[in-house]
C-alpha cells in the first residue's frame, strides 16, 4: 500500500520518538509495535523496517510476529470500516456470502484496504447480535440480516456519501483559491 502525502515523514517522526523510549532490546519488540500501531493506526512496512534496524531483529522476524498476532494490522484502516461477523450463527446463515459480496464490490480481500483508503474490510468474531444474523458492522453501525442485495445498498450509500464529501471539499478549495 503506497503512503499518502506526508505520511512517510509522520511515520519516521513517531517511530523515532517511540524508539527513544525503549532500550534497544528485542524483548521490547511487542510493546514497540503496539505503540507504533496506536500512534499510526496500523503498522506500515517502513515502521517495521526502522524498528527492525534499531533493535537488531531481522525484518522478516518483525513482520512474522506482526502477522502472527491478531492485534496488529498491516493495512491502514479505511475511512469507512466494514466488519463482517464470522461467528458461528452468522457463518451458518450467510456471513461468508456477505463477506464475498463486499470483497467483490470493493475488489479487495478481507484484511485489506482499498488503494484510495476509503474502505477497509475485515472479519470479526461474534458481535453479540446473533438473532439478526448475518451481521455486518459499518462504521460502528450494526446491520442485520445482510444479503448480497443489502451489501449493494450499503455500498451505494457509502459511495454516495464519499462523492458528496469530495464535491464539498472541492467547492471549499475553490472558494479558498478565490479568497471568498
Ligand atoms: S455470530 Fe454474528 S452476531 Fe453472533
Amino acid at each position: 500500500m503506497s503512503l499518502l502525502e506526508g505520511e512517510r515523514e509522520a511515520i519516521i517522526k513517531h517511530v523515532d520518538e517511540i524508539l527513544k523510549n525503549y532500550r534497544n532490546d528485542r524483548e521490547n519488540l511487542i510493546p514497540i509495535l503496539q505503540e507504533a500501531q496506536e500512534r499510526l493506526g496500523y503498522l506500515p512496512g517502513l515502521a517495521m523496517e526502522m524498528i527492525s534496524k534499531e533493535i537488531n531483529v531481522p525484518a522478516v522476524d518483525v513482520f512474522s510476529l506482526a502477522t502472527f498476532y491478531n492485534q496488529f494490522r498491516l493495512n491502514p484502516p479505511g475511512k469507512h470500516q466494514i466488519k463482517v461477523c464470522m461467528g458461528t450463527a452468522c457463518y451458518m446463515v450467510g456471513g461468508q456470502i456477505a463477506l464475498e459480496s463486499f470483497e467483490r464490490r470493493l475488489n479487495i480481500k478481507e484484511g485489506e484496504t482499498t488503494p484510495d483508503r476509503n474502505f477497509s474490510l475485515e472479519r470479526v468474531a461474534c458481535v453479540g447480535c446473533c438473532s439478526i444474523a448475518p451481521v455486518v458492522v459499518v462504521d460502528e453501525v450494526i446491520e442485520g440480516k445482510v444479503t448480497p442485495t443489502r451489501v449493494d445498498g450499503l455500498m451505494l450509500s457509502l459511495e454516495t456519501e464519499i462523492a458528496r464529501e469530495q464535491k464539498e471539499a472541492e467547492a471549499t478549495e475553490k472558494r479558498q483559491e478565490k479568497g471568498v
